[in-house]
């Protein structure tokens, strides 16, 4: 299978464990964006959907599908999102596409992460992809000190803002070896927002696209 068809061939996967009835929260990126069309087909099925970016709400809406403010939700019990990196033990790198901390938010409320992703995804040490870390724009030159010193190599992404206003760096040169341990000192840093690092809450299942289908990792 190609990559792109690894990524509907997990979306398609991941429409199993839709509960009937239920408000689902949907991730954001192109592998997030197969599930939304297909979750457009069984749309009559669930009572709505909570979005963690702007570009996921607009889809959602283009397919008729009902998206509700997630302070309006009191159980949501599946959430659906694509990563940058993953590892066997479920922990992430995420915010390739810039919304790590709404996808952050809704993860934290949903009971069961469901991750969905291409094999190209699935690494043993999270870090090759650079780690993107939401900041308040007046903190961006302190925090990119501070990472400086942890010994990551941060980048401005250019020309981007989050759909919270704030900007993005891209840590480079990074091996994570303790991936909980990075996240907690990164939240730490006075002006982050966000980090792109799932460890703390990471996915509960893992739906990896692979030459042969579909691999199921708890
Ligand atoms: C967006 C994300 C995406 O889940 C991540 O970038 C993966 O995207 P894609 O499915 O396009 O590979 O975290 O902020």
């Amino acid at each position: 299978m190609t990559q792109d068809e690894q990524k509907l061939a997990v979306a398609q996967a991941a429409i199993q464990h839709v509960p009937v009835g239920s408000v689902i929260g949907v991730g954001t990126g192109s592998t997030a964006n197969l599930f939304i069309d297909e979750l457009a087909k069984i749309k009559h099925k669930i009572e709505g959907a909570v979005a963690s970016s702007e570009a996921t709400t607009e889809r959602l809406r283009k397919h008729g599908i009902e998206v509700l403010d997630l302070n309006s939700v009191t159980d949501l019990p599946v959430y659906v999102d694509g990563a940058d990196e993953i590892t066997r033990h479920l922990h992430m790198i995420k915010g390739g596409g810039g919304a790590l901390t709404r996808e952050k938010i809704v993860a934290a409320v949903a009971r069961k992460f469901i991750c969905i992703a291409d094999q190209t995804k699935l690494v043993d040490i999270l870090g090759k992809f650079p780690l993107p870390v939401e900041v308040i724009p007046m903190a961006r030159s302190y925090v990119a000190r501070e990472i400086a010193l942890l010994g990551g190599q941060p980048a401005l992404r250019q020309g981007f803002k989050t759909d919270n206003g704030n900007v993005i760096l891209d840590v480079h040169n990074l091996h994570i070896m303790n991936p909980v341990e990075l996240e907690t000192t990164l939240n730490q840093l006075t002006g982050v927002v966000t980090n792109g690092l799932f460890a703390r809450r990471g996915a509960n299942l893992l739906l990896l696209g692979t030459d042969h289908g579909v691999e199921t990792i708890t």
